[in-house]
């Protein structure tokens, strides 16, 4: 006799420039899931509080300089070292919900330069997103928007490269993983558009495997 297995997680990104709603809409779809009943977990990448993630706030706060792989390895290092724990969540059925994850890795190391392969290469294997949102929003409006706070990457001109960046890196994931959400408008068409993606996927993911990102 087998036991019914339990449904896992859905893993869910939320990707865009800085200043898209990323954070806030994190937090919408965190309390609707709650409202649902659906247990779920938020991920901030670059999770800052880890040993990793502390060095690379000093780089973000451009108190220390880093050379350009070196952060980008130390990025991806804050993701492998919360990997096992987000796998373990999925797997005991609650969704992780993402604010940024191996997209923002790969766009802001390619914006200084760096080849996408070369910046794909060290995420690869790790927990695959089963959807991505991208809240899209053009780089002038985002700097309008009570401006930039002053961190390393928030000048508009890098926003623009990460913009047309994330768009390459979209097409590569396809229309089934990677959904384009205009960020553009009110907090509340925003959220109503994420939860029609995010209900359907966390209802569709059950049986299957936790993917890889490849
Ligand atoms: P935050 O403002 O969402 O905390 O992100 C900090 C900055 O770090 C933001 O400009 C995007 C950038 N970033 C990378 O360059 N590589 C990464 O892997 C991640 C997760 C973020
Ligand atoms: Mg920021």
């Amino acid at each position: 006799t087998s036991t019914p297995k339990k449904k896992r997680g859905a893993l869910i990104a939320i990707e865009g420039l800085d200043r898209a709603g990323k954070s806030t809409q994190c937090q919408l779809l965190m309390e609707r899931l709650a409202e649902r009943n659906i247990p779920a977990h938020l991920q901030k990448f670059p999770d800052r509080a880890t040993p990793i993630g502390k060095m690379i706030n000093a780089y973000l706060s451009t108190s220390a300089a880093l050379e350009d792989h070196t952060i980008h390895l130390l990025f991806s290092a804050n993701r492998w070292e919360l990997s096992a724990h987000i796998l373990q969540l999925l797997n005991d059925g609650v969704t992780v919900v993402l604010d940024r994850y191996v997209y923002s890795g790969i766009v802001f190391s390619a914006a200084k330069g760096l080849s996408l392969e070369y910046c794909r290469a060290p995420d690869v294997g790790l927990p695959g997103a089963d959807v991505v949102l991208f809240l899209d929003l053009d780089a002038e409006v985002a700097a309008q928007r009570g401006g930039f706070g002053g961190e390393r990457y928030e000048v508009q001109e890098v926003q623009g490269r990460v913009r047309g960046l994330f768009n390459v890196v979209g097409e590569r994931e396809g229309e089934g993983r990677w959904r384009v959400v205009d960020a553009g408008g009110s907090l509340e068409e925003v959220r109503e558009v994420v939860w029609g993606v995010v209900e359907k996927v966390v209802e569709e993911v059950g049986g299957k495997e936790v993917g890889r990102f490849e």
